[in-house]
């Protein structure tokens, strides 16, 4: 069976690159508080800010469906989700993203006819590191549950081969892993860590392959382009009016 691929992008030349590339999902994962931002955790992203990544991923018409993540304490409540719900849908979005065992909220915002992605294993909003969350009977009763709540598809974080595999096997909606193996409905990485654009050097979890170095070649083109002016190579004639 076709897998589904699904991959951050919160601007809109990496949405270009992703969509170019013909991946099915476009999450704006809160993610980008770390990634972008250089914020110490995704606690510290708010509304306005991925209102603003929305909206510039929005721009680039992808062919992908876009998929909002609800930041933190944005669905505290079904009222406040249902309306940041929204403000997300007018940016551009076409389904939105919220962590942990919410049920109360994925039924409101499911029985407003908004799409909801669920997540759960791992879960950067409440958990304070990184761990593998190895509690099946939990894991497979939140799926179950949140299935049942409406949602549409569950991302499943730094879940054990094992039990995500009889999550899998357990629900109808597709389950999309990170950390999780192979045996998921779908897989999602985050770009800047795929294609090897993450500013921190030493973040190289099990759970991620590398497939490209483009910070050793932004940082090599950056210093010839210093040595370049230098060396009085740039601007040439060619460059020059
Ligand atoms: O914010 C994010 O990028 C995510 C994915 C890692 C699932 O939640």
């Amino acid at each position: 069976m076709t897998k589904i691929v699904m991959v951050t992008a919160y601007d809109y030349p990496s949405a270009k690159i992703v969509d170019e590339a013909g991946i099915d999902i476009i999450l704006v994962g809160d993610s980008v508080a770390n990634v972008v931002h250089g914020m110490k955790s995704t606690r510290e992203i708010g509304m306005n800010e991925m209102l603003v990544h929305v909206k510039a991923v929005a721009r680039a018409e992808p062919k992908a469906m876009i998929i909002a993540d609800m930041p933190y304490r944005s669905y505290s409540t079904p009222k406040t989700a249902l309306a940041n719900a929204k403000k997300f849908l007018k940016a551009g979005a076409n389904a939105v993203k919220i962590e942990g065992q919410k049920q109360k909220i994925a039924k409101a915002l499911s029985k407003n006819k908004i799409r909801v992605m669920g997540h759960i294993g791992y879960l950067p909003q409440s958990d304070a590191k990184p761990i593998v969350k190895k509690d099946a009977e939990k894991l497979i009763d939140s799926a179950i549950a949140l299935e049942k709540a409406g949602c549409s598809w569950i991302v499943l974080e730094l879940v054990p081969e094992k039990i995500s595999r009889l999550i899998s096997d357990t629900l109808t909606i597709p389950t999309i892993g990170i950390g999780a193996g192979k045996y998921c409905a779908g897989q999602v990485l985050v770009f800047h860590d795929l294609v090897g654009l993450n500013a921190d050097d030493s973040f190289n979890p099990r759970f991620l392959k590398k497939y490209a170095n483009l910070k050793k070649d932004a940082v090599a083109a950056v210093k010839k382009y210093a040595k370049d002016i230098q060396e009085g190579k740039f601007p040439a004639k060619k460059n020059s009016y």
